[in-house]
């Protein structure tokens, strides 16, 4: 079966450079071009790690535009250099290539794509989502022209991690969540209910610093950081799979096991409640169903853990 076209929008980060590396390994999908937004690192920079990766992978074919350097409605506050590093690859310094971003944005660069390949075009967002929002309002009709939108974000029935309630790629920009979520295309959320409960841990790490794989090991070095963040979280060396498992469920390597079409909105207000995704779950206690009219799945379960199963690409993926 030809590879399905995936366009990829991503703020490189430690999690987002895993499942970048997954999808490069990955020959269900083809890479159809990347975007980058300012979330775990601003978008420039978030380009840099992005092309550094690819060119490490011998994938210097991939287009990589940068995309919303702020959110919709505020400027971005700068990352978060105690969990991504300071370059967001974990203060590891990657072999620079030449390669340039390029001139088109990330939100052009997606119209563009979903109009060359209409109906097949599935979109991966694990940062915040403005450039999706962005390229909606440019062209509302990519709405009907994208297969399918997974998303790395939200929480249903868990707390979040960036307020009580919201997940940090929503909560970063709620205002483009809103709209990305409330567009008629289907999503697919895959929310901290199930990210945190797939875990890389420090062996699987260790595995990848013995490969044989330049890019493999390098991936080994950008973990130390975040697993010495998740020591407080967790109380062990190891990180959760929050960006590899919307990528893994997009793949079709692991496939969610529950998880309805519900009516979901995102709080956009200044209250408290901001960031939060508002799934109505109402009713799914007998039995899981959709409900008619709703276009996000919310990812509730999955049928195996992801951390074997990413260790293995990995470390199969000859580059
Ligand atoms: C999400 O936030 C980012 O820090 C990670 O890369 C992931 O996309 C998890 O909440
Ligand atoms: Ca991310």
């Amino acid at each position: 079966m030809a590879p399905r076209p995936v366009y990829f929008d991503c703020d490189t980060g430690i999690d987002d450079a895993l499942a970048l590396v997954y999808l490069m390994a990955s020959p269900e999908i083809e890479l159809a071009g990347i975007g980058t937004v300012s979330g775990n690192i601003d978008a420039k920079q978030a380009a840099v790690n992005t092309l550094d990766l690819l060119a490490m992978g011998g994938k210097t074919e991939v287009p990589v535009a940068v995309g919303a350097m702020d959110p919709l409605t505020h400027s971005f506050s700068g990352g978060v250099p105690h969990i991504h590093g300071h370059n967001g690859v974990g203060d590891v310094e990657l072999p620079h290539t030449d390669r340039k971003p390029e001139t088109e944005s990330a939100a052009d660069m997606l119209v563009r794509l979903a109009h060359e390949h209409p109906g097949e075009l599935d979109v991966i967002a694990i940062g915040p989502l403005t450039n999706l929002a962005i390229a909606l309002k440019q062209d509302p009709s990519i709405a009907e022209l994208v297969h399918e939108v997974y998303i790395m974000g939200g929480a249903a029935l868990v707390p979040g991690n960036l307020s009580a309630v919201g997940e940090a790629n929503i909560w970063n920009d709620p205002e483009a969540a809103q709209a990305v979520v409330e567009a008629p295309w289907q999503v697919v959320l895959v929310p901290l209910d199930v990210t945190l409960e797939n875990a890389f841990e420090e062996s699987d790490r260790e595995a990848l610093a013995a490969s044989d794989s330049a890019l493999n090991r390098a991936l080994a070095d950008i973990l130390n950081l975040y697993f010495d963040f998740y020591v407080g979280e967790y109380g062990r060396r190891m990180c959760a799979l929050h960006d590899p498992l919307a990528a893994a469920i997009a793949v079709g390597q692991i496939t969610a096991t529950r998880a309805p079409n519900v009516p979901v909105v995102v709080d956009d207000t200044q209250g408290p409640g901001r960031g939060q995704t508002i799934c109505d779950l109402r009713g799914q206690r007998t039995g899981t169903h959709d409900v008619e009219g709703a276009h996000v799945r919310v990812v509730l379960d999955t049928d195996q853990q992801l951390g074997p199963v990413l260790l293995a690409r990995l470390l199969d993926y000859a580059g």
